[in-house]
């Protein structure tokens, strides 16, 4: 059953049938180590497939690595190297990169594993049999940094590649076997009406809609001359393109462990894919020509594409041309996998631009976490030990008036941040918890709990204590995909015994007694009377390198 629709985080909604929710990120070129732009898309596959699990779907999280084509080839041979040894050095820098980020992908692909080969093998002769591939000649520009054929209309002066503008493109003119696609102009027109979730944001939507108007071309699914790839199955001095073998892959990472690598396997569980996260540049590949392949193979489609857009440094689009990209591993180093995965999420809006700066960087997060969220939860659990013995008060959240400010902004949130998160605002997800926060604080300040229990008034004192940490607490659940290890922190010092990495490996044991965890979604849920655990600062204010 299909999950990647809103619904609401409440217990209604909790059904005893068990969605799947499959999400891919690009399977990156192995050409060289993971940048920042990489880490980009898969801190948000990783962050919504962990929203999927909180709702206690079965979630797969698909990444990889594309380890064919002429420019991890050439890439080797300029070091000396065979491709396959190369890439085999490579691949360990993203799982390193993926386990320091705290990403929990369920399964990485290896385009060059045997497995894929069998179902491109597979997927080929299925296209092939019902005749969408034929032989023909490729006369054009290709550019081997996109390992894609432009139009002359959409290259710079001297051929040079618009997203590559340091690279000239190749003048190719050799026999090629073809896609027809062609063939499936009306279908994707078709498809792109009937659901217009398909490609988003719409900026996106708009840009392939225009692109497919003008008329859509066969493309060359074979090079010549290229060892770095599967065979042509019906013709060996062929091999496969890249792009046709790569998107495959995703339906290869479907397979189980240990069972035949066929499509009818690959197929059984987790396919149609709901959601395929990409940066914009490779937007026509997944819009226009996977879904093209599929229906050619006369398989469903999957039910979502979301082309988010470039980091920028300091405002300039970062590259290793333009030599300012970030070393995301020393960024992890620095400021820890929470800080990082944080500010990508609430500070740029998935689907737009977005810029890196470092001092930015560190302002939001001592704005947000130090000072916001981490103060509020150490000055009130400070009042607990003070006025309450060091336990949540007493009192549940039907005592608490529904006029309180917090329980009114509260009673809501789960279910707003919840559409958030199935929209991918991931900014607002933050905004929105930030924004109980700030009550929070603002609430404390009016309310003075400090001069209430100088005038003996212990029943207000309690329900203002009680509002706090129940609102740090919701907030620390909705944010938890984003900041697992933060929200871990404060679910200890609000005295639960949770972990909400945990969950990765046993989807069903964030049970809290009676309740089903998506229950705490929910405003009011704090048990009376809970031990709380010792205040302690959650987030570490954030200083500038000495040589920023
Ligand atoms: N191998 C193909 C994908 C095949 S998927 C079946 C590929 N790999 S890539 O390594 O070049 O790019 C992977 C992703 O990184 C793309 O989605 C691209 O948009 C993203 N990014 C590369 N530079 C980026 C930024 N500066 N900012 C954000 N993302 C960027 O394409």
């Amino acid at each position: 059953m299909n999950s990647d629709h809103p619904n609401r985080a409440s217990t209604d909604q909790h059904s005893l049938e068990q969605q799947t929710f499959t999400v891919t990120t690009p399977l990156y070129y192995a050409n060289a180590l993971p940048h920042i732009g990489s880490a980009y898309t898969t801190i948000a596959a990783d962050v919504i497939a962990r929203f999927h699990r909180l709702q206690n779907h079965a979630v797969l999280m698909i990444t990889g690595t594309d380890e064919h084509g002429q420019k991890i080839q050439r890439t080797a041979e300029s070091l000396g190297r065979d491709p396959q040894s190369y890439c085999d050095e490579i691949v360990p820098g993203f799982t390193h990169l993926w386990h320091q980020l705290n990403i929990q992908y369920d399964r990485f692909i290896r385009t060059t594993a045997s497995p894929h080969h069998a179902i491109v093998k597979e997927f080929f002769y299925r296209v092939w049999d019902r005749g969408d591939i034929y032989l023909g000649q490729q006369k054009g520009w290709y550019c081997v940094a996109c390992e894609e054929f432009k139009e002359e209309r959409d290259l710079l002066e001297q051929h040079h590649c618009a997203i590559h503008p340091k690279r000239q493109a190749e003048w190719r003119d050799e026999q090629n076997y073809f896609f027809r696609l062609s063939n499936y102009q009306e279908r994707l027109e078709a498809l792109y009406q009937e659901q217009p979730n398909f490609i988003q944001p719409d900026i996106r939507r708009n840009e392939v809609l225009s692109f497919v108007s003008q008329g859509l071309r066969d493309f060359s699914i074979s090079r010549v001359g290229l060892e770095c790839g599967f065979p042509v199955p019906i013709d060996p001095s062929h091999t496969i393109y890249v792009w046709f073998d790569a998107l495959l892959g995703y339906i290869t990472a479907l397979l189980d462990p240990d069972v035949e690598p066929t499509l009818e396997n690959a197929l059984a569980k987790w396919y149609p894919i709901n959601l395929h996260l990409i940066g914009k540049d490779i937007l026509r590949f997944h819009a226009v020509y996977w879904p093209a392949m599929l229906m050619a193979a006369e398989l469903p489609l999957p039910q979502r594409v979301f082309g988010h857009g470039f980091l920028t440094k300091d405002g300039v689009k970062m590259g290793k041309s333009s030599g300012n990209t970030i070393d995301p591993v020393q960024l992890v180093d620095r400021y820890g996998s929470d800080a990082v995965r944080y500010y990508f999420m609430k500070e740029i809006e998935f689907g737009r631009d977005g810029d890196f700066n470092e001092t930015r960087f560190i302002h939001i997060l001592n704005a947000d976490l130090a000072n916001d969220l981490g103060n509020l939860l150490n000055r009130t659990l400070k009042m607990a030990y003070r006025y309450c013995e060091g336990r949540v008060p007493n009192i549940s959240g039907a005592d608490i008036p529904d006029d309180n400010v917090l329980k009114a902004i509260g009673a809501d949130l789960g279910d707003r941040v919840a559409r958030h998160y199935y929209a991918l605002a991931f900014h607002q997800v933050g905004d929105a918890a930030l924004s109980l926060i700030k009550m929070g604080n603002k609430f404390v300040d009016d309310q003075a709990p400090w001069a209430l229990y100088k005038q003996g008034e212990q029943q207000a004192v309690e329900q203002v204590i009680y509002a706090v940490l129940e609102s740090v607490r919701l907030v620390a659940y909705l944010l938890s995909p984003i900041v697992p290890n933060l929200s871990n922190a404060i679910y200890q010092q609000l005295g639960f015994a949770v972990d909400f990495n945990a969950q990765h490996r046993h989807p069903q044991t964030l049970s809290d007694v009676s309740t089903p965890f998506v229950i705490h979604a929910n405003w009011g849920i704090l048990p009376a009377n809970q031990a709380l655990g010792d205040p302690q600062p959650i987030f570490q204010r954030l200083e500038l390198p000495i040589t920023a």
